[in-house]
């Protein structure tokens, strides 16, 4: 099955709005040369900071960019100070949102579970979730790495029907290779990849295996995006700092391997 690939941004918390707008028209000024590219299909998407959102989707009207949120509360509304929620995020112009980002997990004490919750809330509203899920440097040395993995996936994607599986993406990011500039060998990443999609078709579908995307994160830079996205099971990029200047971001949409 041929997987459209996704390249997605992930802003974390920088910019400002004005620099939102900035950046937004300067990636909506390079779109125009995507299609031009010929066999390129990729989607690009982009995940600023909830306060930027508004903003970015105006700036970002008619030009083929997707916009995402990086995490949201599972409930649609209520006493939940501090938070935004599935609905508020579509009125935003969001189509898509990051769950369970090693930040997230480490910092802001996310579990499998809760993750779970939000990604069965996201899909409720419409929205398309990018699952993540990756190992520490030291699960991967104690040689625990697709058992994390395997975890994660159990609990994260735990109660998704097959149906609901063409609306998820799911991020590999190991996380000694997030913001480390040290990135992940092809044939690392590649490896857990297809651990991943074998682990989807026995517990959910061989379809569903074949049919969801799964990026890789972690240092994804213009140097060395052609090389991952050249593996056929690493299906797009979730790019952190590389994805706060537009002209790093573009160089990695174009490695996207062309499609005759
Ligand atoms: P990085 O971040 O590209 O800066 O390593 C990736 C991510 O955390 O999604």
């Amino acid at each position: 099955m041929t997987r459209t690939p996704l390249i997605a941004g992930n802003w974390k918390m920088n910019g400002d709005i004005p620099w939102t707008r900035e950046l937004c028209t300067h990636l909506a000024k390079r779109s125009a040369n995507w299609p031009a590219l010929g066999g390129l299909r990729a989607e690009v998407a982009i995940f600023p900071p909830a306060v930027s959102l508004a903003a970015a989707a105006a700036a970002l009207q008619g030009f083929p960019i997707l916009l995402g949120a990086q995490n949201m509360h599972e409930a649609p509304s209520g006493a939940f100070t501090g938070e935004v929620s599935g609905p508020m995020l579509l009125t935003a112009g969001c189509q898509m949102v990051i769950l369970g980002h090693s930040e997230r997990r480490q910092f802001f004490g996310e579990t499998d579970a809760g993750i779970n919750r939000k990604a069965l809330a996201a899909l409720a509203v419409g929205l398309k979730p990018i699952v993540c899920v990756g190992e520490s440097l030291d699960e991967r040395e104690s040689g625990r790495t697709h058992e994390v993995v395997e975890r994660q996936l159990a609990g994260g994607l735990k109660g998704l029907t097959v149906a609901d599986l063409k609306h998820v993406v799911i991020a590999y990011e190991p996380v000694w290779a997030i913001g480390t500039g040290k990135v992940a060998t092809v044939q690392q990443a590649g490896d857990v990849h297809r651990f991943i999609r074998g682990w989807i078709s026995k517990a959910h579908s061989p379809e569903a295996a074949s049919r969801i995307r799964i990026l890789y994160g972690g240092s994804v830079k213009a140097d060395n995006a052609k090389e991952l996205l050249a593996d056929p099971d690493i299906d797009g990029a979730l790019v952190g700092g590389a994805s706060l200047d537009a002209d790093q971001f573009d160089r990695i949409i174009r490695s996207v391997p062309l499609v005759s």
